[in-house]
């Protein structure tokens, strides 16, 4: 159920809760290895929570949540904290990064500048709003990441069709995100924020492939320099959300860097060849200074 690295010369620990192993949770346990930091691995599909006892045998306080699926993300967050866990990052955090809308809210709040967005709950009223904000438009789900199911409608017979399949999806699919297409080069930027520092940030390049700038769908990583702005905004944004480890999407439009979503479990196994950046290492630094 779960296992117990290097525990004989800790000086620190942390539970890292997973329910798929990639190079990231690799990288992570090795940057912990190395450092001396004892990693407690608990696999989330094997684990449950009694939420009467509040046992959840999971040794260590400090958990650094990494699960893959959302709903797992964010409910074993909810168990753990419940539990008297101290979870990296919290629920709050979890809930507004893993909700477009409640992301987007949660960055207006605090002022950090966003793309226009605006929310409809039926096919009539998303059309209005998409004639209103003009053509072409972004429809997102409001859960989801690697840009799966995000729409360009190009002009009104496309979203006219998408809206109407939309229709026939599942309910959180007609929760209308609609947001104005961001005139941008073919690239976004992703940043990673680490506690109070932004510790490494790429470009995401896309070459025009797809409007979509996603490693995931092919966006090519190369480095990008972390200006005054560029870290300025990024913990803004990580604030905003409450994240304590962040990724930041943001685009470059002529008024400045504008923030369109920030990831509370993050990816970075592109990003660390691109920058040569101990992205996991900084991770596990900041997860074990936790536990005192
Ligand atoms: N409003 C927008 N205008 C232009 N491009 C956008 C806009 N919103 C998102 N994109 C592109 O689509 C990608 C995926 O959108 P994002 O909001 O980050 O969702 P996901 O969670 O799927 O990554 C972004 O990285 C960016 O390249
Ligand atoms: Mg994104």
């Amino acid at each position: 159920m779960s296992k117990k690295t290097g525990a004989s010369r800790l000086t620190a620990s942390f539970a890292l809760l997973y329910d798929n192993i990639r190079w990231e949770e690799k990288s992570i346990v090795a940057a912990a290895e190395s450092r001396g930091v004892g990693v407690e691995l608990v696999n989330a599909k094997e684990v449950t929570f009694d939420l009467s006892s509040k046992k959840t045998f999971i040794a260590n306080s400090v958990v650094l949540q990494r699960c893959v699926s959302h709903y797992r993300n964010l409910h074993s967050t909810a168990a753990l904290e419940a539990a008297g866990h101290r979870v990296v990052n919290t629920l709050e955090c979890a809930s507004r990064c893993g909700d477009k809308l409640f992301g987007t809210i949660a960055l207006l709040r605090q002022g950090v500048p966003t793309p226009r967005t605006a929310v409809a709950f039926t096919e009539e009223s998303a059309l209005r709003t998409a004639d209103a904000i003009g053509y072409p438009v972004v429809l997102k789900p409001v859960v989801g990441s690697w840009g799966r199911l995000s729409a360009l409608l190009t002009e009104r017979t496309a979203a006219v069709a998408v809206l109407e399949d939309r229709e026939h999806m599942a309910p959180l699919y007609q929760v209308y995100y609609l947001q104005e297409f961001v005139r941008r080069p073919p690239r976004d930027i992703r940043s990673f924020v680490v506690g109070d520092a932004t510790v490494a940030a790429i470009y995401r390049n896309s070459g025009g492939r797809d409007w979509r700038t996603n490693t995931a769908r092919g966006g090519e990583a190369k480095p990008c320099a972390v200006t005054p702005e560029l870290d300025e905004l990024s913990l803004r944004a990580a604030e905003a959300v409450g994240a304590e480890i962040a990724g930041v999407d943001l685009m470059e439009t002529e008024e400045g860097l504008v923030v369109h979503e920030v990831n509370s479990t993050t990816e970075f196994k592109n990003s660390v060849p691109a920058t040569g950046v101990d992205i996991p290492g900084k991770m596990v630094e900041y997860v074990a200074s936790l536990d005192r």
